[in-house]
């Protein structure tokens, strides 16, 4: 998949302007807060619908406007796809082909990305609740059944917690069984999904590592959570573990097990990499986890997603980001930096300069 064009009108700081990329590399070059991550955002936010940095879509709409649009042509093994997406400060119509999709999931999958950018390294670091998030978007981009069970499921869950805080407790402990009904068969979806993914992702991840560290360290990806195989042992067993903890949960007014607690394994040299891995390490491992995301999506859909870089060659040396762009031969890359001449490397690029929202000559 090749994003050919994108044009943004009055998103972040862009007034109106378009983007025509090359099939290969293409840099935004440009100082600091002059727009190339907001670039590189709306690119992400037309395949997946969400943003990477927000939690409320209108901060992307341009200060002191009421609308922004966004469109991008892209051309891919079935042909060519336009995205459209016109948000407003009470909602957001979003397009393809031109048609209105009714469902947002619908949108996703279009055009798919992977995103790589310093954030990324608190999927390492950090808490579950940033495993969890990239697990979302990952598996959401290769199915619409999770991201729809997804949607579902947090409906659902949020019903139940405002219930969990209800004083009247006869109403809570008769209510909740039939909460919990629904809310184990949409996280059966989620947990089959996440499971199948994690188990086709590790190898992946594996093996982007062992060539990014020259095989002197293993990284292991893994599910934290024991589950049976088939969605309905998933929920049956998840029925008797939200039965179980009723007390717990009413005590401390929200759900206590389920998907939206279970995390993700990253282990390094079968060390558990939270809170133990270098700076260094953290970076090959989060790099090896995005770049087995891209074999991922490349081989679930028959072609390469996009890759975008937002600001990651200067935080890896030199060897690595040779490798690094070794690897992504064939594969379009959107990659903001603000010295270009650093990530060049003799390699075919398209240069665009960004100064203050406006593409400079
Ligand atoms: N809704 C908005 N309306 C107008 N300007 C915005 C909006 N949202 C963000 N901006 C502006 O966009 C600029 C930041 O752009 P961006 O994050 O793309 O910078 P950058 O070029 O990636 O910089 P850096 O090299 O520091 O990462 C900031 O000046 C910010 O104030
Ligand atoms: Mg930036």
């Amino acid at each position: 998949m090749k994003i050919k064009k994108l044009s943004l009108h009055n998103f972040r700081n862009y007034e109106d302007e378009t983007f025509v990329f090359s099939d290969g590399l293409n840099v935004l070059v440009g100082k600091n807060a002059q727009g190339k991550t907001n670039c590189a955002e709306a690119v992400f936010y037309l395949c997946t619908g969400a943003s990477l940095r927000i939690r409320h879509d209108r901060q992307l709409i341009r200060h002191g406007e009421s609308c922004a649009s966004l469109r991008a042509e892209a051309e891919g093994r079935f042909g060519a796809v336009s995205l459209e997406a016109e948000i407003r400060e009470n909602g957001r119509e979003l397009r393809v082909n031109g048609s209105k999709v009714a469902r947002s999931v619908d949108f996703l999958g279009n055009m798919r990305s992977v995103f790589f950018s310093p954030g990324e390294l608190r999927i390492v670091q950090d808490g579950p609740d940033e495993r969890r998030r990239f697990l979302n978007l990952s598996v959401s981009q290769t199915s619409r059944t999770y991201a729809a069970a997804l949607l579902r499921y947090q409906r659902i869950l949020e019903q139940r917690n405002n219930l969990l805080k209800e004083r009247d407790l006869g109403l809570v402990f008769e209510t909740l069984p039939v909460w919990d009904e629904q809310l184990a068969a949409y996280a059966a979806v989620l947990i089959r999904h996440r499971k199948e993914y994690l188990r086709r992702l590790s190898p992946l991840a594996a093996e982007a590592h062992a060539f990014l560290t020259d095989g002197v360290e293993t990284l292991a990806l893994g599910f934290d959570a024991d589950y049976p195989d088939g969605e309905g042992e998933i929920a049956e067993k998840l029925k008797r573990e939200l039965s179980a903890a009723y007390e717990r949960d009413v005590r401390l007014g929200f759900t206590t097990v389920g998907p939206h607690r279970d995390d993700m394994k990253i282990s390094i040299g079968g060390v558990d990499a939270r809170g133990f891995a270098s700076q260094g390490q953290t970076r090959t491992a989060a790099l090896a986890v995005k770049l087995a995301e891209l074999e991922i999506f490349r081989e679930l859909s028959g072609e390469p997603p996009i890759l975008i870089l937002d600001d990651v060659m200067s935080e890896l040396d030199l060897p690595r980001r040779k490798k690094l762009l070794a690897r992504t031969s064939g594969v379009q890359c959107i990659l903001t930096c603000t010295h270009a001449e650093r990530v060049l490397y003799g390699k075919e690029t398209n240069k665009i300069r960004i100064e203050g929202g406006k593409i400079v000559p």
